[in-house]
């Protein structure tokens, strides 16, 4: 209730931004992004279409992957239109698949580029309940599966880029408020709903891939944290000359976000 209020009001978090802070305001202390690569899925429309615009006009070098390529250059012209130096590449991604996914990452792979920031924004709320080619509700294969799937594929990449430049990557999950409305049991429910439609309920639905997003993040946060604590080891005793490198595999490997 109290969060709804804040949110509502649009009072300040401990980012010292708010739901009435725009995108322009939020990137004003970094004016500069021209070496930085971002990757935001569902740019086509609403909030990803309004985080490429104001990253672009910081400088920075869009991925716009979408499964509407049309809606996607349509979008990447509207931004060019008003900053003509944009860098913006179009590739095709349906979220909902992940064989899409996996083409996705080898396409970008294929073009050797770097990768700083990834969004993952897209999102559906499905009123019709549908099931994906992989077999799972759509809405969960949509906001989550294919987000996770992606987020996966990309970290090597995203930490060799952070490697290389010194600049530690971000990977931002939108999720909504929506997602405490969710209870019972998650697993048992998107099995539920991914067998038949008769226990789908689309808000319920939503808020499950919501939650699924947030808890995403979470351990996510915790294991990236784990990974830089032990880089951040690994890095001092290299600087006192002592040859770790088979501490480091061995820690790397378990470590590894999976
Ligand atoms: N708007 C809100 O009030 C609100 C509140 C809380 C959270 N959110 C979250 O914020 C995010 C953006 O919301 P929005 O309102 O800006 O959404 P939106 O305007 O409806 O845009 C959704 C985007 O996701 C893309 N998308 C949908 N399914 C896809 C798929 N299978 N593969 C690839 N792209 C797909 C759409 O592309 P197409 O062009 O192909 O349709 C579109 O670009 C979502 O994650 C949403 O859950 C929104």
């Amino acid at each position: 209730m109290l969060e709804t209020l804040k949110y509502l009001i649009g009072s300040t978090g401990v980012s010292g931004f708010g739901s009435k802070s725009t995108a322009e305001e939020v990137t004003e202390t970094c004016p500069d992004l021209r070496s930085i690569t971002a990757i935001i899925t569902g740019a086509t429309s609403g909030i990803g279409a309004e985080t490429a615009r104001v990253l672009a006009k910081r400088g920075a070098r869009l991925v716009l992957p979408a499964r509407n390529l049309k809606a996607a250059e349509e979008a990447k012209a509207r931004i060019v239109s008003e900053f003509p130096e944009s860098e913006i590449i179009v590739m095709a991604l349906d979220l909902s698949s992940l064989t899409s996914v996996r083409n996705f990452v080898s396409e970008l792979e294929s073009l050797n580029l770097p990768v700083n920031i990834l969004i993952n924004n897209a999102g559906k709320f499905a009123h019709e309940h549908a099931i994906s080619e992989d077999g799972i509700e759509m809405t969960f294969a949509t906001n989550y599966l294919g987000h996770f799937l992606l987020t996966k594929l990309l970290l090597n990449t995203m930490m060799k880029t952070a490697k290389q430049t010194g600049v530690p990557g971000r990977i931002v999950n939108v999720s909504s408020s929506i997602h405490g409305w969710f209870s019972g049991d998650m697993i048992r429910y998107i099995g539920q709903i991914s067998r038949s439609k008769s226990q789908y309920d689309a808000t319920r639905a939503y808020a499950l891939s919501k939650l699924a997003n947030v808890l995403h993040t979470k351990e996510l946060a915790q294991r990236l944290k784990v990974i830089l604590i032990i880089f951040f080891i690994i890095y001092l005793v290299i600087k006192v000359k002592f040859c770790c490198f088979p501490l480091f595999l061995y820690f790397a490997r378990k470590c590894w976000p999976c």
